[in-house]
Order: structure tokens, then C-alpha cells, then sequence
């Protein structure tokens, strides 16, 4: 079933424009495309330099989140910003506690991708009675706690249910319809993992040919995605097909199958998200059959964001990110944009 989340994501998606980058976000709202939403209430933001800005990070185990980080990193002198950043080291209640340390130290913007929906919702609310804008970049938070537009700026972020959609039209494409399906889900309660397993069970489920025999967390992590897809394998050794709901569980998923003595590739199609250099490389060598592309540089377009919203424009309540698409039709041109 759909959460708060995806329905007003939906609702939102019929409102908002689809930026590629921060000029045409630019040109959208210039044209007086977004949304008018009542942020009356919402906290003000400086046009002073140096601004200080919380970033505060949900983990640092992967290329993507590794990606994430370097792009607030890069950015920050020419925005001009100086950030403060934390590692909640993969833990909800540490990700809130660095928010609020930063409430503490009276940041004048934070910026975040929260864990999990729910957990990260009420600090976005302490972070408005404290007076302090919020972005929300990557994963959004619980709608019938924390509103974009209302308590928060706006979420910067992919459209997840679409990357779903993505996968799992590749996949019909590949198996011909016909697949016996492990599901290796994300961080369980995170908006990522919610809505990439609801766009892809959506086209599963108008496939009748394809099953999901199996459907477990493997949290984003390489070692649990291949702890995860052993157990798996042993209990359905039928599979011929994996949706793994980011590249690292792929590969964790790609070195489990070889060492069932199964070919990645060949016995069993692999598809997944994120677009990280691992991924690619995987492609290439023809054991992962497709990602679809995550993209994790939010710096530039959270700077942009927050300089319209410092100057008094009206900012969409979700900046969405186009991702590109990759599979051996395309490897080889698109390793550039691996990270
Ligand atoms: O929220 C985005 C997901 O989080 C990425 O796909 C994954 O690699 C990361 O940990």
C-alpha cells in the first residue's frame, strides 16, 4: 500500500516541474512553474556569508553515500557555506542527536537525508520551532509528521517509484516475462527502499510470468546483500533473476551466485540502482545486466536551492533529479559518470 509519503509524492508529482539541474530550476520558477504552497511559516533564510550549514550524514559504507558527501564538500566554497558535518555511522537515533547538536549550535541551515521516514520526522519539526530552514536531499521523511513546503523547504531527490519502474521493465524485457524473482530490499523504514519496492512490484505484479519468490533487507550493504542472498540461494535454488535495490547489494548478491557455483549473468539476471563505478564495471563484464542511475550529487542543487530561497523565491516542494539509465547498450560511453 502506498504510505503518506508516496501519495503526496504522487499528488506532488502532478504539480512539479523536473529540473535537470540548478539553470533549469531556475528557468522553471522563473516561468512561474512552481507550485505555490503557504510557506509563510516556514523559518527565513540569511543571504549572509559565510552561512553555516549542518550536514548531517546517515552512514559512510558506500560509494554513493562516499559520492554524497564529497559533492556538499565541493560545493561549500562557492556557495559559501561553512559546513558542519556528521556521521550517524548507520543509526537513526545518533542521525537525530548530530541534528540536534546542530539546532544546538544554531546552524543557520541544515541539510539531510533522513535514515528512515519515520524516525527523522519529528527533528525536522524541532528544527522549524528553532527557527531553522531545512532541505531534505536524498530520502524525505514521513508526510503526516513533517510536510514539505509547510515544516521543511523542500525534498531534493529522484523519483524512486519511477526507478522501480525502471528496473523492472528491464527485466521483462530481459527474461522475456518469465522470471522467479529475489527482492534484496534496502534499509527497511527508508523511503529509497520503500518506493524502489513498490515501482517494482507494481510492474510485477501486471506480468504473470514473474514472480517475487523471495523479499528480504540486505540495508544497501555489499556484505549483508551477500549474507542475505546465500541464505536465499540455499532456500530457492530455482531463482533466475535478482532486483537488488542498490548496486553494493548486487555485488554482494554477484559474489554469492559465483560461489553457489552459478554464473551472474547467465543463470540468474541481475538488475539494480545507483550507477556507482562497481556497477558499471559489472556491466562491462557481463554479470549485472542493468542500474538504474541514483545520482548522489545534491550539493550543487541544495546551494542553489538555498540561495532562491534566502532571496524570497518560491521553491517547489520537490526538486526532483533525472537518472540516467545503463546496461551493456551503453556501458562503455557511460563510465564517466560512475562514482
Ligand atoms: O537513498 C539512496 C540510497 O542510499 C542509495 O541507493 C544507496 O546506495 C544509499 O545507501
Amino acid at each position: 500500500m502506498a504510505s503518506h509519503n508516496t501519495q503526496s509524492r504522487e499528488l506532488a508529482r502532478k504539480q512539479q516541474i523536473r529540473p535537470l539541474a540548478g539553470s533549469l530550476l531556475a528557468l522553471a520558477i522563473g516561468f512561474g512553474f512552481a507550485t505555490a504552497h503557504a510557506d509563510d511559516a516556514l523559518p527565513k533564510l540569511s543571504t549572509k556569508t559565510p552561512l553555516k550549514v549542518g550536514f548531517a550524514q546517515t552512514e559512510s559504507n558506500n560509494p554513493w553515500r562516499l559520492a554524497e558527501t564529497k559533492s556538499f564538500k565541493d560545493v561549500a566554497a562557492k556557495c559559501g557555506w561553512q559546513v558542519v558535518m556528521t556521521d550517524a555511522n548507520g543509526s537513526n537515533s545518533k542521525q537525530v542527536s548530530d541534528i540536534q547538536g546542530m539546532i544546538a549550535q544554531h546552524v543557520d541551515l541544515l541539510v539531510f537525508p533522513p535514515r528512515e521516514e519515520k524516525p527523522l520526522a519529528p527533528i525536522v519539526l524541532q528544527a522549524k520551532k528553532a527557527g531553522i530552514p531545512v532541505i531534505l536531499v536524498d530520502r524525505d521523511v514521513d508526510q503526516s509528521v513533517a510536510k514539505a513546503g509547510r515544516d521543511y523547504i523542500t525534498f531534493i531527490g529522484s523519483d524512486f517509484i519511477d526507478q522501480g519502474h525502471r528496473a523492472a521493465d528491464w527485466l521483462v524485457k530481459a527474461t522475456g516475462g518469465k522470471a522467479k524473482i529475489i527482492e534484496l530490499e534496502g534499509t527497511t523504514g527508508a523511503s529509497a527502499a520503500n518506493d524502489r519496492k513498490k515501482g517494482f512490484d507494481e510492474i510485477v505484479a501486471k506480468n504473470p510470468g514473474m514472480t517475487i519468490i523471495a523479499s528480504q533487507s540486505g540495508d544497501f550493504a555489499r556484505d549483508k546483500g551477500r549474507q542475505v542472498m546465500e541464505t536465499l540461494l540455499q532456500a530457492h535454488p530455482d531463482v533466475t533473476a535478482v532486483y537488488a535495490h542498490n548496486d553494493e547489494m548486487a555485488l554482494g548478491a554477484i559474489a554469492a551466485i559465483k560461489a553457489a557455483g552459478k554464473q551472474p549473468g547467465k543463470d540468474i539476471q541481475i538488475v539494480t540502482i545507483d550507477g556507482t563505478k562497481g556497477g558499471l564495471d559489472a556491466i562491462a563484464a557481463g554479470e549485472l545486466g542493468a542500474s538504474v542511475q541514483s545520482s548522489p550529487f545534491f550539493g550543487p542543487l541544495a546551494c542553489d536551492v538555498a540561495q532562491r530561497y534566502a532571496k524570497g523565491e518560491k521553491i517547489p516542494t520537490w526538486v526532483k533529479v533525472s537518472d540516467r539509465f545503463y546496461d551493456k547498450s551503453n556501458v562503455q560511453q557511460s563510465m564517466q559518470y560512475g562514482y
